[in-house]
């Protein structure tokens, strides 16, 4: 097993579980990054003693440490030769730098930053055969594990499963005038904020297909979600046979968190065996979910139609915490930038942050123009 692990964006929900996982396995933490939370950084120096930090953000520099800044930094620590993992949990596209670092170095990147994915699939699917790309979110972890055993010619279709947040069984109006704090009470999960209302919009499943896609090379129409109100079951791939595989546990990251550093081995965790129950798979109804219709559509347009819809959806989920937007002004949002993307299929990298630049502005835009 490696032993000699980077954490990226340590102070958040991932990246204290993964602290969690690193004093259990009593494993080597040499490098971490936060962004503005200057008390997290000081307690994790003071606890692990890593040999590096980055501050992306505000955060206060601790003393003891050498401590290096933004993006630059991340991808300082994905160059460290003792680092063997990289653990990319922070949020935001400056994921982006240190995986593609860390994948041409041929380290191992169990990456549970979304953005990474969605928004530059095209240049990272590239370098996936030059280092390891594990995943740490459990839906991809799940399947993961699923198809590390499987033929490609075998596999039929992959579905993931999402909770159904809190309005699973709310109607539309209730939904339309629904308030952040309505949103952000996850009946199975707990996450940062953001993630949390992705997920009660369901463009957190969304960008879970798009995911899905660029990892395992499946055709969108060959990605199928289900409502799973349990959170038990995370993926299953159903078999050119029509049998199918489920991958399940009790809803906790630290054990997707705990594989993606130890595979190809399993060690035991705290977290309790699933005693069973009703396990329900249901239909999505895309009427009140209309956020997994665009995230389909953008991933069938391709080029930087997926960067377009995760950077306005962001600032769309943000303007919504504050109060500026109602629950369907976000997928409101992100239509209409996705409609306006005058970036389309562009082919450099950089064009690709330029679409995320503009989508931001624009969807910014939009909602003040609303607000008028
Ligand atoms: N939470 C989950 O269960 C879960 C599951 C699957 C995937 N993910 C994905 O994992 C990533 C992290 O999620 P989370 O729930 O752990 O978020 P979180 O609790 O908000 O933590 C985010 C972490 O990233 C840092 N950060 C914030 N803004 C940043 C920026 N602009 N640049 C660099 N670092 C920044 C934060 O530092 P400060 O604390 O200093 O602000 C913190 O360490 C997201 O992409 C999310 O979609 C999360």
């Amino acid at each position: 097993m490696y032993k000699n692990i980077a954490v990226l964006g340590a102070s958040g929900s991932i990246g204290r579980q993964t602290l969690d996982v690193i004093r259990r396995l009593n494993l080597n933490l040499v490098a971490i990054s936060v962004h503005n939370n200057s008390k997290a950084l000081k307690e994790i120096v003071d606890e692990f003693k890593p040999v590096k930090a980055v501050i992306t953000g505000n955060a206060e520099p601790p003393s003891g440490i050498d401590v290096s800044y933004g993006k630059e930094g991340l991808i300082e620590i994905a160059n460290m030769p003792e680092v063997e993992i990289i653990v990319v949990a922070t949020n935001g596209i400056v994921g982006v730098y240190p995986t593609m670092e860390g994948l041409k170095n041929g380290k191992r990147v169990a990456l549970a930053n979304k953005e990474t994915l969605v928004s530059f699939g095209p240049f990272i699917k590239p370098l996936m055969s030059k280092g390891e790309l594990i995943p740490v979110d459990s839906e991809h972890s799940s399947a993961f594990q699923i198809l590390k055993d499987l033929k490609k010619d075998e596999v039929k279709k992959l579905i993931l499963t999402a909770s159904g947040g809190p309005f699973r069984n709310w109607n539309i109006e209730d939904i339309r005038r629904a308030k952040p704090e309505d949103a952000l009470k996850h009946p199975t999960w707990r996450m940062g904020r953001k993630i949390t209302v992705d997920s009660a919009t369901l463009m957190n499943k969304g960008l879970e297909v798009i995911e899905a896609h660029f990892l395992f090379d499946i055709p969108p129409d060959n990605i199928e979600v289900r409502i799973h109100p349990q959170s038990v079951i995370h993926a299953i791939v159903v078999l050119k046979d029509n049998s199918f595989k489920m991958h399940a546990s009790i809803p906790d990251m630290r054990i997707p968190i705990q594989y993606a550093i130890t595979y190809p081995e399993r060690y035991e965790t705290p977290i309790k065996e699933y005693d069973f129950g009703v396990l329900e798979l249901l239909p999505v109804d895309t009427r009140k979910f209309p956020a997994l219709d665009l995230a389909y559509k953008s991933l069938k347009l391709g080029g930087t139609y997926p960067a377009v819809m995760n950077a306005s959806n962001e600032v769309a989920v943000y303007s919504f915490l504050e109060g500026k937007i109602n629950f369907y002004g976000i997928t409101e949002v992100v239509e209409r930038v996705i409609e306006e993307n005058p970036f389309g299929k562009a082919e450099k990298f950089e064009e690709y942050l330029e679409a995320d630049k503009w989508a931001r502005n624009r969807a910014k835009e939009i909602i003040e123009e609303w607000g008028r």
